[in-house]
């Protein structure tokens, strides 16, 4: 195998060896566009535009149904991520619990609107249907981590914490 080509995108260099490496494990194998976006993810963060041609040249896909499975999945994400993912529910329970103001406490505090991340890409903020956990509402899961029954003030202590950290 020759060495990896390099593209430029949004002023980042993308090494695809990883990618490369990834698509040679499935060679040949019909129907793995999933797990080799889902390997491929998990590799780079997200699904980037040279990322997803070297796919298509790869499988043999066009770029249309490519991107149409990674838009119809919400698994797969087109644009960078935070290290750090805020979900805040939305579902009936947390909005009767005025889950608002905590989405408004994180637009306010990172100065990002939902599906958006800083720009330091330490944070991605989502609001999200029901994360299962209705009896403790209001909940914002913060990567794996599950608060409920949160204040806007007890949520601004939770990031500042992550902030810290980072230090
Ligand atoms: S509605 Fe928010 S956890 Fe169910």
């Amino acid at each position: 195998m020759g060495k990896a080509k390099k593209k430029t995108v949004q002023d980042e260099t993308v090494d695809l060896s990883m990618a490369e490496k990834i698509l040679d494990q499935y060679r040949g194998v019909d129907g793995c566009l999933i797990p080799v976006l889902q390997k491929i993810q998990d590799g780079y963060g997200y699904l980037q535009e040279p990322v997803i041609n070297l796919v298509s040249e790869r499988l043999n896909l066009s770029l249309s149904e490519i991107i149409g499975v990674a838009t119809f999945y919400a698994q797969f994400h087109l644009q960078a991520r935070g290290k750090h993912i805020i979900k805040v529910c939305c579902g009936t329970a947390c909005h009767v619990k005025k889950a608002k103001n905590l989405s408004a406490k994180v637009i306010d505090r990172l100065k990002i609107n939902a599906n958006e991340t800083t720009e330091d890409r330490m944070f991605t903020f989502e609001e999200v249907s029901c994360l299962g956990a209705c009896g403790i509402a209001p909940v914002v899961v913060v990567d794996k981590d599950v608060h409920g029954t949160l204040s806007p003030d007890k949520l601004a202590d939770i990031l500042d914490g992550y902030t810290e950290s980072k230090a």
